[in-house]
């Protein structure tokens, strides 16, 4: 069975469609203080960004024609981004819905969408996320489940932030 590339729900999209993508719209989600853990960079480094990643663009589908004129497709309003090779591994980073849409439950459909599309990849071997969100969203829709923090012979996890990173050095 072929796997979905875009789901509907009431007035609004998910898709994995590169082409309706707005880098702009992405960039200017970064300016929010909500969005801790990014800042707005160059809008041709988003647009890479978003190229080289698999991108769950949560959209708002126009109410009637007379919005639609003028526009060039559907308001992005959220996103999910994988930064994945689509087969062993997957980081999902990125995790977004616009204030005023928050709350109306499209958040967990996005991450919804994302578990639908990584089940079709037999071979995954993990799926990372850093988050400081304590609710279980992504425990329950997800899967993921917190990295054991070298106790006994348990594994470490190590990173390095770079000049893009908010988060604490
Ligand atoms: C986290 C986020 C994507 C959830 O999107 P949403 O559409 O509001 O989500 P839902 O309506 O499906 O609700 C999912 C959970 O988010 C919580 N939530 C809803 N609105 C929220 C808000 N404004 N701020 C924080 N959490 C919120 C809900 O309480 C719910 O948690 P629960 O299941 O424990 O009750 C969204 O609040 C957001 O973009 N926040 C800012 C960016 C962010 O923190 N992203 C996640 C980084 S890991």
């Amino acid at each position: 069975m072929s796997t979905p590339t875009e789901w509907y729900r009431d007035q609004y999209l998910i898709s994995i469609s590169p082409s309706l993508l707005q880098p702009a719209a992405v960039n200017e989600a970064f300016k929010s203080d909500s969005i801790y853990w990014a800042k707005p960079i160059g809008e041709p480094l988003v647009k890479k960004m978003l190229e080289k990643s698999l991108c769950f663009g949560l959209y708002e589908l126009p109410s009637s024609t007379s919005s639609i004129a003028g526009k060039n497709g559907p308001r992005q309003i959220g996103l999910a981004r994988l930064i994945t090779d689509e087969v062993s591994f997957a980081y999902l980073t990125d995790v977004y819905v616009l204030d005023e849409f928050q709350g109306k439950g499209l958040g967990t459909w996005l991450i919804e969408c994302v578990e639908a599309h990584v089940m079709k990849w037999p071979e995954l071997r993990r799926i990372m996320l850093i988050t400081s969100h304590t609710n279980k969203l992504y425990e329950e829709k997800l899967g993921v489940k917190p990295f054991p923090q070298g106790v006994n012979n348990e594994m470490s996890v190590f990173s390095r932030a770079g000049l893009g990173s908010v988060l604490p050095h």
